[in-house]
């Protein structure tokens, strides 16, 4: 029963925590592309180059569902994989759409008619890729009306989370909030639009200020996976497993993962 979980590096361990936590009897196959992260800067054919070939090990290790937990991956690479690439028996997952039908208030693959929603002000700190991608507004699209939405592309704050420099990760956070607010100044809701930016979601919730509701990818993807599963058992895979996988240094990569989960995680290569 192995699940695979995908992100070009740390960043997808918030929705790993949160899957397991949900799915407490479910094995999860991590593998994160650290050799190759950031994403975030990266063109969109160089992203699915990349996101093809980590997410094409995990048949090896008897999973049939992956779940790309970056959005850089999803936004840039899944529509393309799921019509060209992902082999008939298997599926391939996003992080994006779960977070739209919290945002605009629907159950899961609820198609009806776009309809106009509470929220109306809503900010999305992003990767550059996935900022300039725009895959976040045409998704709510689909299901929303009357939303504003102000993208800031955080540039550098994934590199800063990956290299473990927490004093340089807050400050970025503390001025693209201040960027963000320089273009909406009374966001209602914040979406982190990256997976890694979790890991400083108090920093964020704080340089937003409290009346801003901050969503949380990682719970709605982990819901969203378990109600997958529910309809899809035979996409439960064979392996029996969990295990961390990395394409970069494995000592230093489990250093980092022990650092940003507060348990000991030990990675190995991939
Ligand atoms: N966690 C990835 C995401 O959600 C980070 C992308 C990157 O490597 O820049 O977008």
């Amino acid at each position: 029963m192995a699940v695979g979980i995908f992100d070009s590096g740390l960043g997808g361990l918030t929705v790993l925590e949160a899957a397991a936590r949900r799915l407490p009897d479910v094995d999860f196959v991590y593998l994160g592309d650290n050799a190759n992260a950031p994403y975030g800067v990266r063109s969109p054919d160089d992203v699915y180059r990349l996101t093809t070939q980590a997410v094409g090990r995990f048949w090896d290790h008897g999973c049939d569902l992956a779940i790309l937990a970056c959005n850089t991956a999803s936004a840039a690479a899944l529509r393309r994989m799921q019509e060209s690439w992902v082999p008939q028996d298997k599926r391939v997952l996003g992080v994006f759409v779960p977070m739209i039908e919290a945002l605009s208030e629907r159950g899961w693959g609820d198609n009806s008619p776009p309809r106009e929603v509470a929220v109306n002000h809503v900010a999305l700190f992003a990767t550059p890729a996935t900022v300039s991608s725009r895959a976040f507004q045409r998704e709510l699209a689909f299901r929303a009306i009357g939303v504003d939405v102000e993208a800031q592309a955080c540039g550098g704050l994934v590199d800063a989370i990956e290299d473990g420099d927490l004093i340089l990760a807050e400050a970025l956070v503390r001025s693209h909030v201040d960027a963000l607010k320089r273009k909406m100044p009374d966001p209602q809701a914040a979406i982190l639009g990256c997976t890694h930016y979790p890991l400083l979601a108090d920093v964020f919730q704080d340089a937003l200020g409290p009346g801003v509701k901050v969503y949380s990818q990682a719970d709605l993807v982990a819901d969203s996976l378990a109600d997958y599963l529910g309809r899809h058992p035979d996409k439960i895979g064979q392996g029996t497993q969990s295990k961390f996988l990395t394409t970069g240094d494995p000592a230093k990569v489990s250093a980092r993962a022990t650092q940003f989960l507060k348990r000991g995680v030990v990675f190995e290569a991939a």
